[in-house]
């Protein structure tokens, strides 16, 4: 999304390759094109448009070192996150998955989000001018003071890093923004393995952590396909937590959130039958990625799986290699360098998986690996 210029062609292709499958027959395949295109046509236009204009607002950012790699252009950034919504509804027409549960959005959320994201832009800015990233010690939320120093940042440059209330209100906004639209899309991709692992277990007596879980949003998905699937939030947040908790009310029986650190999870060895992780380890410290990475093969069972997801790495896509030595200037992302070049095949089997799969998603990238 970094250097994006407007662009007006912003629709979803009506014809996608379906997908080898043997899931659920399909419902009536036109409606539901219609449906996906027209609501996530207007989503992309909805969050795009607010990428350019807070871009325009914030003027240019100051860079301490020019990209080194291709900066692709809006027309390139946008026919990947077309070939990404492409493969969504290929995913959900194959019956991977279903269409998304906020195909038709709340009107007044998601204006109320908007104005608080316009709201908290001057401050983000202000921040990335100065290069103010440790607001959040300077002032601590309570409670915060014991949490791990690498983690009390203002990640992203945003207003009370991920310790308040208000952050985990504005998180899922900030970061559908900050992906043009994309960013259900690529975490649905991670459905696919998820129903492949659970297609001949019962569901109810299996068991899925969610690390890192943030606000739960991605949680919401894997409960409206799989609701009697017991599922389990953990992340080091307390105020993105409760919102977790919020978002998964109507699942409240079948959910629970725990507040630690992925590196020491209070969890029992081989507890879980799938583990997933998204976008979490571009921000820890590489030592603690190690463990992390340890742990979740730790509370996995032989024969259960590690779902990933993560940002792209040098070379995955090197049309966009330029984004990612963009990404962590403008966003604060202090681990963000050595995790773009880190070796995840090398730190994964060191913990004990086994690789299954690897593909790329837009501007991300899903491992499968599983505990042998
Ligand atoms: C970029 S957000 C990703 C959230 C969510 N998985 C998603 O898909 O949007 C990173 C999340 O990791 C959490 N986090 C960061 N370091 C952590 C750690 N060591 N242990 C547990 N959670 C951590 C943060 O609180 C935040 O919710």
């Amino acid at each position: 999304m970094l250097g994006a210029r407007p662009n007006r062609s912003i629709f979803i292709p009506m014809s996608t390759q379906p997908s080898p499958h043997t899931g659920p027959r399909p419902g009536p395949q036109i409606a539901q094109r219609l449906a996906y295109a027209a609501s996530q046509s207007a989503r992309v236009a909805w969050f795009f448009g607010q990428y350019m204009l807070a871009a325009r607002l914030n003027g240019r950012t100051r860079l301490q070192r020019p990209p080194e790699g291709p900066v692709p252009d809006t027309r390139a950034i946008l026919e990947e996150l077309r070939a990404l919504l492409a493969r969504d509804l290929a995913n959900i027409e194959a019956g991977y998955y279903r269409l998304p549960h906020d195909l038709v959005p709340d009107p007044r959320r998601i204006l109320a989000d908007a104005a608080a994201f316009f709201r908290d832009v001057p401050e983000v800015q202000r921040r990335r001018r100065d290069r103010i990233a440790t607001e959040v010690r300077a002032n601590p939320p309570p409670g915060s003071e014991s949490l791990p120093a690498y983690y009390r940042q203002n990640f992203h440059f945003q207003t009370g890093g991920y310790l308040t209330e208000e952050s985990a209100r504005l998180y899922d906004h900030q970061v559908e923004v900050l992906f043009g639209g994309g960013a259900d899309a690529m975490r649905r991709q991670t459905l696919v393995p998820i129903f492949e692992h659970l297609k001949t277990r019962r569901v109810a007596d299996c068991r899925l952590l969610d690390v890192a879980a943030g606000t739960g949003r991605y949680l919401t998905f894997v409960k409206d396909n799989h609701p009697r699937l017991p599922v389990t939030a953990l992340d080091l947040s307390a105020a993105y937590l409760r919102e977790a908790r919020r978002n998964l009310a109507p699942w409240a029986r079948t959910s629970f959130a725990v507040q630690a650190a992925a590196e020491a999870m209070p969890l029992a060895d081989d507890s879980q039958d799938i583990v997933t992780c998204i976008y979490l380890f571009h921000e820890l410290p590489a030592k603690i990625r190690v463990q992390a990475a340890r742990e979740m093969a730790r509370v996995l069972k032989p024969g259960g799986i590690l779902v990933f997801m993560d940002s792209l790495q040098y070379g995955d896509n090197p049309a966009m290699d330029g984004l990612l030595d963009l990404f962590p200037q403008a966003f604060h992302e202090p681990y963000y360098a050595h995790y773009a070049r880190d070796d995840l095949d090398a730190l994964f089997a060191d913990a004990g998986f086994r690789p299954r799969t690897t593909s790329l998603a837009y501007m991300s990238k899903l491992l499968v690996l599983e505990k042998p």
